[in-house]
């Protein structure tokens, strides 16, 4: 089976089937081979690509790569006609596959020099993963020499939150103080935040399996709005002064593709509009007044009539956008509306809402419901599930019996 997979992830056996890259201009002479060597894994590294498509059917498995490599003591499975022996044993292969699993690539761009930070830094070469600079009782300060190793920096699973509160913090430091350095890093850290965001959702219980599935599909839409530097723009306001509702926009995307992958009747391109949609919903909350977005409580009539206002707000925002499609319009202007017609900003009902106005609405309720504010407690998915099938008429019925079944946390 023909597999895409984040480049970081190639590994020795792994056959590639392609790569997005004129073949004229890499180094290897065939355009399908078994990477043999950590070598070659560095080799396509360096061509700067994000993916590399892999056949898991003629991969091999580290037990395999050791029984061609030590045992026998050559590659009689490896077919390419330069083939050198894999310089590694079982253990270190296990080992790397188990070290891989424990910890997390970081962006080192996304490294400021001067700037502290509160968790360990790794170095990972080849298949080696050795510690940096660890963290004890005082911060880190990010110097020259950490900058100039060579491999990638990897930091621990368990310091993702931190890492994710450093980029805040750099992102609020750096636009104010250093508005012409903040340029380089702001699109990077809205990567780096999207990327550590989603693998946090992706290892949270209340994240089904098939939630899973997504992960390349958001990649790829945060690619997207990447490139497009007035979305960029919007998304780093509101990152800025409501990390709320960024955090909940990337949980909505998820979360929606999700449960549009379950239901298996779309097709890549409407998944992939339903994702953008659902990135951007919020997105008109960039010019809603801060005070009102991080008011500590619930808000009054008056400032909620202003907040009601995201909605036209976002719409402004996406006009004359070329890259959109008509369809990403949907989840953003229609995740208000409710199925009873009690919604807003239209008051549409039943089949007047699009189904991404439908499905996103759905997802936006039960990650607010399941998420903590200041001024309320997060419920868990079986109360937030049972919430909402008490408003049930409010919204789709088959899109909410799906969201019960992958989540598998409640029954009737
Ligand atoms: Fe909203």
């Amino acid at each position: 089976m023909i597999k895409k997979i984040p480049v970081e992830e190639l590994c020795v056996g792994m056959y590639v089937d392609s790569i997005d890259e004129k073949w004229i201009n890499t180094p290897f002479l065939q355009h399908q081979f078994t990477v043999k060597t950590s070598k070659q894994v560095t080799q396509i590294k360096e061509l700067g690509l994000k993916y590399v498509y892999i056949d898991s059917d003629k991969s091999h498995t580290p037990d395999e790569i050791y029984d061609v490599v030590v045992s026998h003591g050559i590659e009689v499975k490896i077919d390419e006609p330069d083939s050198q022996s894999v310089p590694y044993t079982q253990q270190e292969i296990e080992k790397y596959y188990h070290d891989f699993n424990l910890f997390t690539h970081i962006d080192r761009d996304t490294l400021i020099k001067g700037a502290f930070v509160d968790f360990s830094l790794y170095l990972k070469k080849d298949i080696n993963i050795t510690i940096l600079q660890k963290y004890e009782a005082n911060d880190i300060e990010i110097t020259e020499s950490i900058l100039s190793t060579e491999g990638d920096i990897v930091i621990e699973k368990d310091s993702r939150s931190k890492y994710k509160n450093y980029l805040k913090d750099l992102f609020i430091t750096k636009s104010l103080n250093e508005p012409d350095k903040f340029k380089h890093i702001s699109k990077s850290i809205i990567r780096e935040n999207s990327k550590i965001l989603m693998q946090e959702l992706l290892d949270d219980p209340r994240c089904g399996e098939k939630i899973k599935e997504c992960r390349g599909s958001v990649e790829e839409i945060v690619d997207t709005i990447e490139k497009n530097g007035v979305l960029i723009k919007d998304l780093l306001t509101i990152n800025k002064y409501d990390y709320y509702t960024y955090t909940h926009s990337v949980n909505v995307c998820v979360l929606s593709i999700g449960l549009a992958l379950s239901l298996g009747t779309f097709t890549e391109n409407e998944i992939y509009s339903l994702g953008m949609g659902a990135l951007l919903h919020d997105i008109g909350k960039s010019s809603i007044p801060i005070e009102i977005l991080n008011k500590p409580s619930v808000l009054n009539e008056k400032e909620f009539s202003i907040m009601k206002q995201h909605v036209l707000m976002a719409n402004k925002i996406l006009y004359g956008q070329k890259l959109l499609l008509k369809e990403i319009y949907y989840p953003v202007m229609e995740h208000h509306e409710k199925l009873t017609g009690r919604g807003y900003p239209k008051g549409l009902a039943d089949n007047q809402i699009h189904p991404w106005g439908r499905l996103v609405s759905l997802i936006d309720a039960y990650d607010a419901l399941t998420t903590a504010r200041p001024y309320k407690k997060a419920f868990s998915p079986f109360e937030a599930l049972s919430v909402i099938r008490q408003q049930i008429d409010d919204f789709d019925h088959t899109f909410f019996v799906n969201l019960v079944t992958i989540l598998g946390s409640i029954s009737d």
